[in-house]
């Protein structure tokens, strides 16, 4: 007969296991993912459909998430899960294809090009093939659509269109009548990621206005230009989205403001993080990782994220600029400055993004 000491401890620890966590039906996950792995709880699981090569080192994952994922909109990101040699890796993906395909069918598509040094991604293209599961994330981000029927300019580069592909379907499904214009700049014909998508939709709605630039193949003209706006009618009454490289952002920008084009006009989402804060700002100090027990010197404008790596932590991160909030951590002391809107953060303890947080002064993080 078993003791009633013996009986509660265990009986304890598993009260513990399942109460002392975020969502405790996940304590079960490695059970239920024995059995079925469409059943953890952790994470909503999403079976990979196929995989379709979809420009020069790119490939589109169709996805069907379980039926408890809740949806997106037209322009949003996920976070995917995956385990990779035995380590759980989270990585944000913009969703390509529009809320009216998963609605129809329950699947979504992510279109993601290899990268130089790019762990996952690269990862992925090597090793994931239809009928595994992933984890997805809920979706979240804002590259919201127009709220009203107004002439729309996308300014798109490369794997930047994927927002842009999402949006484009979206309003073609709703017969939106005002005059949309997309300037997709790629490097040759074999990068222009959802060529198929893009001709069928110019093919199909007079609204759009579809220009490709490819840089290698074109020339010098085929740069972003003042001649490639001039040539948008009505340039100033449109609502603009920019999505792609820095570059290209930073040069719309510029040019976009040339042509009387107000900020406020101008939604933009990131491909890599564009640093706001001023080159006079003074940046750098003594981070001290609190839980680690370790202090390294900053002289520069790197981020946390990138000072915890150097000392050998490994903080959790997804996006490395500014969406996921898998990187967020505690402030215990100390100012950062945040890379997206170059303000500095109060001197007390608060959460931070490790990814945009750039110390200014001594910094302790629990980490
Ligand atoms: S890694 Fe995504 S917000 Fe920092």
């Amino acid at each position: 007969m078993l003791s009633t000491m013996n009986t509660r401890a265990p009986l304890r620890w598993l009260g513990k296991q399942l109460f002392n966590r975020e969502d405790p039906g996940a304590f079960f996950d490695p059970l239920l993912a024995a059995l079925n792995p469409m059943w953890v709880r952790g994470y909503v699981p999403a079976r990979l459909q196929d995989v379709v090569d979809e420009a020069r080192d790119t490939r589109s994952f169709h996805l069907r998430p379980s039926p408890r994922w809740q949806g997106f909109e037209a322009g949003q990101h996920v976070n995917i899960i995956v385990e990779a040699n035995g380590v759980r890796h989270h990585r944000t993906f913009t969703i390509a294809s529009s809320p009216r395909q998963w609605e129809r069918d329950g699947s979504i598509t992510l279109t993601i090009k290899r990268l130089p040094g790019g762990r996952i991604t690269n990862w992925m293209h090597d090793n994931l093939r239809g009928g595994e599961i992933v984890g997805v994330s809920e979706a979240f981000g804002e590259f919201d659509l127009p709220e009203a029927e107004i002439p729309l300019l996308y300014i798109a580069g490369g794997s930047g269109i994927t927002p842009v592909l999402s949006h484009l379907a979206t309003l073609a499904n709703r017969d939106f009548r005002a005059p949309v214009t997309l300037l997709y700049y790629v490097r040759s014909q074999a990068d222009v990621i959802g060529a198929e998508t893009l001709y069928a939709l110019a093919a199909r709605w007079p609204a759009l206005t579809l220009k490709i630039f490819k840089t290698e193949e074109d020339g010098d003209g085929a740069l972003l230009n003042d001649r490639h706006l001039d040539a948008v009618p009505g340039i100033r009454a449109r609502q603009v989205y920019l999505c792609g490289p820095k570059g290209l952002m930073d040069l719309a920008g510029n040019l976009l403001s040339q042509f009387g084009i107000r900020e406020s006009q101008i939604q933009s989402t990131f491909f890599s993080a564009p640093s706001a804060v001023a080159a006079d700002t003074p940046l750098g100090g003594e981070v001290t990782f609190g839980k680690s027990s370790k202090s390294v010197e900053s002289g520069g404008d790197a981020p946390l994220l990138e000072i915890a790596e150097a000392a050998e932590l490994k903080p959790a991160y997804g996006c490395r600029m500014g969406i996921c909030h898998q990187c967020s951590c505690r402030k215990t002391s100390g100012t950062v400055v945040n890379r997206l809107t170059g303000k500095p953060s109060g001197p007390g303890e608060e959460t931070i993004q490790l990814c945009i947080s750039v110390p200014q002064g001594p910094v302790t993080v629990d980490l």
